[in-house]
C-alpha cells in the first residue's frame, strides 16, 4: 500500500491524473473504473486539461462507474449519469458506447447488477479504479456492515451518507435512499486501486483506512488485502495517520 500525501488538493490531483494518463499512454484501451463525488473533480478537470493538449487519448478507453442512485432518471442533475457527462465524458472523446454506469431505472434490477458484472468480465476487468471515500469509511455505497466478499447489488444508503449528501439535493427528502453499487469484491477486483481524499472530515476515516484494523464497519479498510493500492491524500485528510509517509511514490524517490 503506497501512501502519498500532497500538500493540496490541486496537486493531490495533479498527481492522480498523472497517474492515470501514464496507464492510458501504455495501454490504450485501458478499462478505468470511476467514481463519482466532489473528491475526483479535480482529477478530473486535469485529465480534461491533459486531452485538451493533446497529451491523452480516450478514443479506445472504457470506463465503468462505480454506483448510480435508484430510481433518479439519468436526466436528474444528481444522477450520477448526468455528473459524469457533465464533469467528464462531454470534455473527452470517450466513445459514448464505451462507458457504463450501473442502471438505477432497470426494472429488473438484481439482473441488471449480474449484467453489469459479466459486462465488466467481458471487458477484461478494470485496469485502474478510482475511489473516494465517505466520511463514515464508505466506499462506492458500499455503507458500514457491507459484506467484504459483496459484488454489485441494491444498498440502503445509511444516515450519514444521506445527511453527507443532501448538500446536493434541494432538501434531505430528496436524497434517494437507495443506489446501485459494485461490491467491495467487484473493486479488489480491479489491478490497481487509487483512493483519494481530501479535507479535514475525511481525517478520521483515513486514519482507519491506512493505520486501523480491516472492518466492514469501515469498508475502506478492505484496500489493505489489495496488493496494488495507492492512497492520494492531502495534508489535512492525512492530519490523523500516525505513520511518517512521503509525497512522491518510492519509485521516483530511487531514481
Ligand atoms: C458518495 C459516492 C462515493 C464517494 C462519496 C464521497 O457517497 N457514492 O463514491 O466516495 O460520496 O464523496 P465526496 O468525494 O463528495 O466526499
Amino acid at each position: 500500500m503506497e501512501v502519498i500525501i500532497k500538500e493540496n488538493y490541486e496537486e493531490l490531483s495533479k498527481f492522480a491524473a498523472s497517474m492515470i494518463s501514464e496507464q492510458i499512454e501504455k495501454k490504450p484501451d485501458t478499462v478505468l473504473g470511476l467514481a463519482t463525488g466532489s473528491t475526483p473533480l479535480g482529477t478530473y478537470r486535469e485529465l480534461i486539461k491533459l486531452y485538451k493538449e493533446n497529451k491523452i487519448d480516450f478514443s479506445k478507453v472504457v470506463s465503468f462507474n462505480l454506483d448510480e442512485y435508484v430510481n433518479l432518471l439519468p436526466e436528474h442533475e444528481q444522477s450520477y449519469q448526468y455528473f459524469m457527462k457533465e464533469n467528464f465524458f462531454n470534455h473527452i472523446n470517450i466513445i459514448p458506447e464505451n462507458y457504463f454506469l450501473p442502471d438505477g431505472m432497470a426494472k429488473n434490477i438484481p439482473q441488471s447488477c449480474v449484467e453489469y458484472e459479466n459486462n465488466i468480465e467481458a471487458h477484461g476487468g478494470i485496469d485502474i479504479q478510482i475511489l473516494g471515500i465517505g466520511s463514515n469509511g464508505h466506499i462506492a455505497f458500499n455503507e458500514p456492515g457491507s459484506s467484504l466478499g459483496s459484488r454489485t447489488r441494491v444498498k440502503t444508503l445509511s444516515k450519514s451518507t444521506i445527511e453527507d449528501n443532501s448538500r446536493f439535493f434541494e432538501n434531505i427528502d430528496e436524497v434517494p435512499r437507495y443506489a446501485i453499487t459494485m461490491g467491495i469484491g467487484t473493486i479488489l477486483d480491479s489491478r490497481l486501486l487509487i483512493l483519494l481524499a481530501s479535507g479535514e472530515n475525511k481525517a478520521e476515516a483515513i486514519a482507519k483506512t491506512i493505520e486501523g484494523p480491516i472492518t466492514a464497519m469501515v469498508p475502506a479498510t478492505v484496500v489493505q488485502l489489495h496488493p496494488k493500492v495507492t492512497i492520494v491524500i492531502d495534508t489535512e485528510a492525512a492530519s490523523k495517520l500516525k505513520g511518517k509517509y512521503l509525497s512522491e511514490p518510492a519509485k521516483l524517490l530511487l531514481n
